[in-house]
This record gives structure tokens, sequence and C-alpha cells, in this order.
């Protein structure tokens, strides 16, 4: 099988003016994306570690860094940095070599509760510093509380506290995730000192993103491709739809590359997770698809009904949409 993992592939970021267009006439894909407000240079592919269980993320942290990624998405939540940061120490990488992002959790908000759990991440992980920072959900709300309206609606204060920290070296890059073009109004409506680096967002073939990717283009704003093969209930449904299996057919490549490297293509950074070794392997070895192909899978993700996507807001018990 003729495929190229992104280390062998261009090394260049893509051009300020590129970022979050589509790139139909590629020949081949970015490793990394550089980010506009900083000109750091993000591997374009992660290991996403959400729900990877004790005793089993470690090791794809390991089988990942060993199949050549050097891009970890994790998060407080997630409850497995401490398992995370092990691997990472016993991978024998330099860690100035893996880009590691962490979040923010909802019930850290405000300012004075910032710095104490983002020193909980790097304790956990083994690190005097984060490559990425990110508000992980546009929701400020403590346990058993009500949500902070304010805070909610314009979290510049929390926002000054994560540009505070960079300037204290203890993160590189700030960002948010789960953000819609309303909220990214409203925050880069404040006099920010960091623009936010990057969105991490739901994109799949089911949740194709349109409007947000073209805003992002506009606005110079990278995005991050969140269950970028569908997440674990959809996953089976992604890599079944014709479209990717026929061009995975034609091209030698498994339905799961035709995807990840199609969200590339894109212009966006992917996130997919798995701790299958040979999933981990396979999910790396991406390549350009051909302008007709890549077409050919754009016009069907963005033909179909729309779908729903991962919406906590009621489980959250909020009387308001995330994502109004
Ligand atoms: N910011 C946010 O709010 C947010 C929300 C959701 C996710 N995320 C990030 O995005 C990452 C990925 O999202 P996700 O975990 O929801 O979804 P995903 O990466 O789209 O899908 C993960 C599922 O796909 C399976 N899989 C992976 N590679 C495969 C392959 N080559 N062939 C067949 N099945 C494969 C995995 O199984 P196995 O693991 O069993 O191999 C797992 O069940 C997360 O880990 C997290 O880092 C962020």
């Amino acid at each position: 099988m003729l495929l190229f993992g992104v280390r062998h592939v261009s090394r260049t970021g893509l051009p300020r003016c590129m970022v979050g267009r589509l790139h139909r006439n590629m020949t081949s894909l970015p490793s990394h994306y550089t980010i506009p407000s900083t000109g750091h240079r993000i591997p374009a592919i992660a290991l996403g570690v959400w729900q990877a269980k004790p005793n089993e993320v470690g090791e794809a942290v390991k089988t990942a860094l060993k199949a050549g990624y050097r891009h970890i998405d994790g998060a407080w939540i997630y409850r497995n940095e401490a398992e995370v940061g092990q691997a990472l120490r016993d991978s024998g990488v330099p860690r100035e070599d893996v880009w590691i992002t962490s979040k923010l959790w909802n019930t850290f908000h405000a300012p004075e509760d910032i710095e104490p759990t983002l020193d909980d991440s790097l304790a956990k992980l083994g690190t005097e510093y984060l490559d990425m920072y990110l508000i992980h959900w546009p929701v400020a709300k403590k346990d058993g509380q009500p949500y902070d309206k304010d805070l909610t609606e314009n979290p510049y204060p929390t926002w000054q506290k994560l540009e505070e920290m960079v300037e204290k070296g203890k993160v590189r890059n700030i960002g948010v995730s789960n953000f819609n073009i309303r909220r990214l109004e409203n925050l880069t409506a404040n006099p920010l000192k960091i623009k936010p680096a990057v969105n991490q967002v739901e994109i799949s073939y089911w949740v194709p993103q349109v409007e947000l990717l073209k805003w992002a283009k506009e606005n110079d704003l990278l995005l991050e491709a969140y269950s970028p093969l569908g997440s674990t209930g959809r996953v089976g449904d992604t890599l079944a739809v014709p479209e990717v299996k026929e061009i995975a057919q034609e091209l030698g490549m498994t339905p799961a590359q035709v995807v990840i490297s199609w969200h590339i293509q894109r212009g966006t950074v992917v996130l997919p997770k798995s701790v299958t070794p040979s999933r981990v392997v396979e999910n790396l070895q991406v390549r350009a698809l051909p302008p007709a192909l890549f077409d050919k899978l754009e016009e069907a993700a963005t033909s179909h009904k729309p779908y729903p996507r991962l919406n906590p807001s009621k489980g959250w018990g909020l009387d308001f949409d995330i994502f109004d």
C-alpha cells in the first residue's frame, strides 16, 4: 500500500490566508499548521484520549509516539492525565518534541480557580508547560450550582487569566472549544492581548461545520476536528459511507484513512482517538485525496440531512442551548 505518514510529507505550515480553506488541489497534506497568533507549528494529527481508560491510555500514548505522533489531545476532565504523563516520560521522546493540549473544565472558569487547576494538570502530566490550553466548553458552572451567567456570556475575565498564564510561561497557546460564531465574536470583541489560537469543535462526515469553517477561514482561526470519525457511536456508520468506501477502494487506503485525510485537506487539525494499536498506527497514514475524490466526499458530507451533534446542555441542567 502506497501511503505516507504525515511526518514524511511537506513540513511547511499553511500560510495564514489559507487556514481553514478547502484544499482540493493539494498533492500532499501538511504535517503541521502555523498558528496565526503565535507562529507556533502544531502537528496536524493528534491522538485523542477522551474515553481512553486506565491501563490502556498509557499504552496508546506510547504506541502513538513510537508510530510518529507528536501531538496528544487531552483534558483535565478525562481523568487520565497522570497516566498520559507517565507514558510521555517513559517514551523517551523529548518533551519539547511533543505538542500537549489540555483543557480548562467548566467548574474552574472563575479567575482565581484557573491557576490551581492548571497546576494540577501540569503536575499530573509531569511538565512545566502546556503547548495549548483550551476553555473546554463555553459554560462557567460549579458543581451543584446554577451556571454563572455573566462569565458564561462574556468569558473575558477567564481569558485574561489565561493570558496571564501565557505570560508566566505555563502555557504557550490559548484557545477555545465548543464555541459557536456568536460566542467567538463576543469573546474577540474584548480587548484581547492574545487572540484564540484554535477553536476545537465536533467536525465529522455527519457534522461538517461548513458555516464555521468558512467563518474561521475569513477570521484567521484554526479549527480542530473532534470526534472526526463520528465518535464511538457513529464510527461504524462513518466507515460504511458508500463514498468513503469507494474512495478507500480506489486509493488502496482504509476508510478511516480516507476520512482523516479529508479532514486535513479541509484545513483542520484532526484528533482521532484509538486505544487499539493497529488503528493508532493506521490513523497516522494519510495522504491528499485527488481533487475529484475530495470533492465527491465533501459533496456527500455537506448534502445529507443534519445530524444531532454532541450537546450536553440538557444533561448539565442548563436552561439554554450551548450552541445558540
Ligand atoms: N473538546 C471537546 O469537547 C471534545 C469532545 C469530544 C472529543 N474530543 C477530542 O477528540 C478526540 C476524538 O473524539 P472521539 O473519541 O469522540 O471520536 P473519534 O476519534 O471520532 O472516534 C473514536 C472511536 O473510533 C474508533 N476508531 C478509531 N480509529 C479507528 C479505525 N481506524 N477503525 C475503526 N475504528 C476506529 C475508536 O475505537 P478504539 O479506541 O477502540 O480503537 C473509538 O471507538 C477525543 O479523544 C478528544 O481528544 C474533544
